[in-house]
């Protein structure tokens, strides 16, 4: 087999969710799952419900601290994201998945889990309102909801994707700008949106904690190239990545640049 089609087989078998646990996971996810349950008090021998899992980052590491009297069941839509899950899964670790909607959780009694948590899933559910009462109706009572949650767009809880919006409503058209808007998984509510749809979904002691992650990558130079934006002709490619860089410029400390990320923390209990 010559070395092109030994290349394009590599690339047949790796489909997103892996490129998501091999990429992703490192780079961005592991970090905040780090950071996030720095925030939660989950004890030893807890039951925890990770909502959204993706490849299951979260509940491994809760898995690894509440012992095996413990135990994590993470659910998510996509059959793809679950398989790796399973991959990746500890012999003998306290971890159980399900391929499912948040939404409709049948295979899950009500009044199971002490916790609920949620990393960055809750700004791709439909029906926010279904979502949580359905994670409320899994809950204990006593127990209690942490979700953290990337904040909307703007330029000062995301001043990296405010940056690419603006160079391109500027050298583009504002199409493409809200279109870049668009594509990012950012929530487009507020922390009182967010107080609310948790109080109508019963919630009690609701606390919205807001601030920001940083995440340390190269100089503006290194991680915002002209590749990320080939489809553009040269000229206002060059300009588009240029302004994004100059917005960098403030984050570059000698270590790198520190690229913040607005977040909710929204907590609630049954
Ligand atoms: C950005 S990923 C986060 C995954 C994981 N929590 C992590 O931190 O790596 C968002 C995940 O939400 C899942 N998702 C989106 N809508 C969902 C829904 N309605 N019910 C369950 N999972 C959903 C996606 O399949 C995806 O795996």
């Amino acid at each position: 087999m010559s070395a092109d089609k030994r290349a394009d087989k590599h690339l047949e078998v790796i489909g997103p969710a892996e490129l998501y646990e091999r990429d992703k996971v490192p780079s961005m996810f592991l970090p905040l799952a780090l950071f996030f349950l720095e925030h939660l008090p989950i004890a030893q021998g807890a039951a925890v419900l990770d909502v959204a899992c993706g490849t299951g980052i979260v509940a491994r590491l809760i898995s690894e601290h509440i012992g095996n009297k413990g135990s994590v069941v993470g659910v998510d839509i996509s059959p793809d994201m679950i398989t790796v899950a399973h991959k990746q899964t500890p012999p003998g670790a306290p971890l159980t998945w399900h391929i499912g909607n948040v939404t409709t959780m049948p295979f899950l009694a009500d009044n199971t889990f002490d916790w609920v948590v949620c990393q960055q899933g809750f700004q791709f559910f439909q029906d926010k309102p279904a979502a949580l009462r359905e994670m409320y109706r899994v809950l204990k009572p006593g127990g209690r909801l942490a979700m953290i949650i990337w904040r909307s767009v703007s330029e000062e809880s995301q001043p990296y994707q405010w940056a690419k919006v603006e160079a391109l409503k500027k050298h583009v058209s504002v199409d493409a700008g809200e279109n870049q808007r668009s594509l990012v998984p950012f929530y487009d509510g507020s922390e009182d949106d967010l107080q609310m749809l948790l109080s109508k979904a019963g919630f009690n002691a609701i606390n919205i904690h807001n601030g920001f992650f940083e995440m340390r990558r190269g100089t503006p130079e290194e991680f915002i190239t002209e590749e990320d934006y080939a489809r553009l002709e040269p000229l206002i490619r060059t300009a588009v990545v240029s302004d994004i860089r100059e917005a960098m410029q403030p984050f570059q400390t000698k270590g790198g640049t520190l690229v913040p990320y607005g977040f909710h923390i929204a907590q609630g209990n049954k």
